[in-house]
């Protein structure tokens, strides 16, 4: 996850990095888990990896400098591994 965040400039000042990170590593939990979101359709079935999904399993972490373009690529990267 750490080197997906670089290779997708998921970070900038790098103060909301580690926090972002150990959620992206939350959020692969809860979909191997497959536990539904507040965005999840069909909470009886496995919810999809979609961008809505991991932004609504982001969203409690903030970054003042906007890097949610880059998280988002590197979350999606790793889930799709
Ligand atoms: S990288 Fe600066 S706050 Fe997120």
């Amino acid at each position: 996850m750490q080197q997906a965040f670089l290779r997708h400039d998921g970070l900038q000042c790098g103060y909301c990095t580690p926090g972002q990170v150990c959620s992206a590593v939350g959020v692969l939990d809860e979909l191997r888990h497959g536990q539904p979101s507040h965005v999840t359709d069909d909470v009886a079935a496995d919810p999809e990896p979609t961008d809505d999904e991991i932004r609504e399993r982001m969203s409690g972490n903030l970054c003042r400098c906007g890097a949610y373009a880059g998280i988002l690529a590197a979350v999606r990267e790793v889930v799709e591994a």
